[in-house]
């Protein structure tokens, strides 16, 4: 069977698949976040009503095609660079507080010598157990106040590690301590849940 497809209709359907192909699997506002120019990005406040809302969503899974993309490389290196900033100086930040609803955190790893901000994408608790201690919690989203929050001293944790040459994998790793207490605090943001939700006595 042969198929007569008119000029017009093919250079119709060129357009159509030249921007399927390079359509990219970022939203366009989690794009204009990424692309600003600027290194670092406003931290949502829950004093502000639209943040506050924002806050609470259940945040999107990361595709391969989107650990792979160089947004999120400069994502993952602008996290870094608002959590460290002077202004924010914190130890921990999830995507959502940055306006980004996905699966991804950048923790400071007290754990290891150099203490550095590590950024772990589809980052998921998958145990929790041992000793529960309650310690003093603030968030950069919530602004002048801090609270005391049960949290477990060991966990297991399962992410995606992006190597641009073999691609995108999964792996388990367990955290202890204060580590495992800023990742269980940020994994909460995942979920749109804010430690004031679990708070065991306020000062
Ligand atoms: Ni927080």
């Amino acid at each position: 069977m042969r198929i007569k497809i008119s000029a017009a209709a093919l250079f119709l359907m060129a357009l159509l698949f030249s921007g399927c192909s390079s359509k990219s699997p970022w939203k366009a506002e989690e794009l204009a976040l990424i692309r600003d120019s600027s290194s670092i990005m406003r931290v949502l406040s829950v004093d502000k009503l639209q943040d506050s809302l924002f806050l609470r969503l259940n945040a999107d899974t990361l595709r391969a095609e989107m650990l792979l993309s160089e947004e999120y490389a400069r994502l993952a290196s602008k996290m870094v660079a608002t959590v460290t900033s002077p202004e924010q100086d914190g130890v921990g930040l999830a995507a959502p507080q940055v306006g980004i609803s996905r699966r991804m955190v950048a923790v400071q790893r007290f754990d290891k010598s150099s203490e550095p901000f590590e950024v772990y994408p589809n980052i998921r608790i998958t145990d929790m157990r041992g000793e529960k201690l309650c310690g003093p919690e603030g968030c950069l989203s919530i602004p002048g106040r801090r609270g005391e929050v049960l949290r477990f001293m060991e966990i297991d944790i399962r992410y995606s590690i992006v190597d641009p040459k073999t691609g995108v994998r999964d792996t388990c790793e367990t955290v202890r301590g204060f580590t495992a207490v800023i990742f269980q605090h940020e994994c909460d943001h995942l979920d749109g849940i804010l430690y004031t939700d679990r708070l065991a006595s306020e000062p």
